[in-house]
């Protein structure tokens, strides 16, 4: 073996091991969030030293070595940036840490904030399932979930009222984003006087909506554990249901991330009733809020977030992340005739599809 080989192979290694410890990068991230260090360096108000940062988080002084290591990686993946700071005038430069767009969006009281949805990402539900993935590729179950914990997602999350309220917060966090572009919003639903957002969780998006159209009324159809408690106001409606069964109908039925979570025919199923439930007359229409898959456009960081996505619905319900291509035929085949992608929510884009 000449030395450009054993260098290739040096640098594969190199690949392989970043791949087999990708999960500490990610468990790095909740014990930082856990331990509040964006909401620590933000209170603080300027950057931090590793000194203030280990007093601050009250944490053992014999650990502070330790914090300067989580650090040091949070730095590398770009959740914290470092800075000198110089704290008294005779005294030598320090190092300090600072947020970044990143923990400025894991930050508890801010808006918009994703530390729901972190929390209940890294919830070990979500976690255990993919040590039997291996498995569920040889066994019969539907899910690795339910290999994972005896049950589907939808029914764990009803027997186990703490991961439903933590899941539904990490979805509306999620929806949180949409205040970001509802006023690049405007000529979607603009016009519509009602809307029934399927799937729509706590009724995130639909207050939005509510409080950015406020003559348009809005009907959240959800699974009763979680929408039993909510209250209805002026112009927003809870409905405990089963899309599969009946969708109310409505100008307008918005699936924000519902669609993911099915696979096609469920899907085919649920875009079937939707159609059924807006008017025929060319007026009214479906807008889904979703992944579009684009290999060839998306950068390399979108992408990877949004196979991660899609390997996960393969986890942990039966959905799928789809190419236009794949929802183009979805449309089609459920009577759909035309459709228009907006792509304006990062990973996700608006899809407006129309009889
Ligand atoms: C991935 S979450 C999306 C929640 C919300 N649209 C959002 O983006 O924040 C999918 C939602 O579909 C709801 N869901 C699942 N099965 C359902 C069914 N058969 N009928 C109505 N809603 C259902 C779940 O409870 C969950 O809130």
């Amino acid at each position: 073996m000449d030395s450009n080989e054993a260098k290739d192979l040096f640098q594969a290694q190199s690949h392989v091991y970043k791949h087999i410890f990708n999960f500490v990068s990610s468990m790095s991230l909740k014990c930082a969030v856990q331990l509040g260090i964006p909401d620590v360096i933000n209170s603080h108000g300027q950057a931090i030293t590793l000194q203030e940062l280990v007093t601050a988080l009250q944490l053992h002084p014999a650990k502070s070595g330790y914090v300067q290591r989580l650090m040091r990686l949070m730095v590398h993946s770009g959740f914290f940036a470092t800075k000198k700071v110089c704290k008294n005038h005779d005294e030598q430069e320090e190092e300090a840490y600072d947020l970044t767009p990143s923990s400025r969006l894991l930050l508890k009281n801010k808006v918009p904030s994703l530390l729901p949805f972190a929390l209940g990402m890294f919830d070990p539900a979500f976690a255990t399932p993919w040590q039997f993935l291996g498995n569920w590729f040889r066994g019969n179950e539907l899910t690795p979930f339910e290999t994972a914990h005896g049950m589907g997602f939808w029914e764990y999350g009803d027997k186990n009222p703490e991961f439903n309220s933590v899941f539904n917060e990490a979805m509306a966090s999620d929806s949180g984003m949409m205040n970001l572009v509802i006023k690049d919003c405007k000529p979607i639903f603009e016009g519509l006087t009602s809307l029934v957002d399927v799937g729509g969780g706590s009724g995130k998006v639909a207050r939005i909506l509510c409080e950015a159209f406020p003559s348009l009324n809005c009907t959240v159809l959800e699974l009763p554990q979680v929408v039993a408690d909510l209250p209805d106001s002026a112009n927003l409606k809870f409905i405990a249901g089963d899309m599969f069964n009946a969708i109310p109908p409505a100008d307008a039925i918005l699936l924000k991330l519902t669609l993911h979570a099915l696979n096609d025919e469920e899907c085919l199923k649920v875009l079937k009733k939707c159609r059924e439930a807006i008017p025929g007359n060319g007026q009214g229409k479906v807008i889904i809020i979703d992944i579009v898959i684009n290999a060839e456009k998306d950068e390399h960081e979108s992408i990877e977030a949004k196979l991660f996505f899609d390997m996960l619905m393969m986890v942990v319900v039966t959905g799928r992340e789809r190419s236009e291509k794949e929802w183009e035929k979805l449309f089609l085949e459920a009577g759909f005739s035309k459709y228009k992608i907006t792509p304006i929510f990062g990973l996700r884009s608006l899809i407006e599809v129309y009889p």
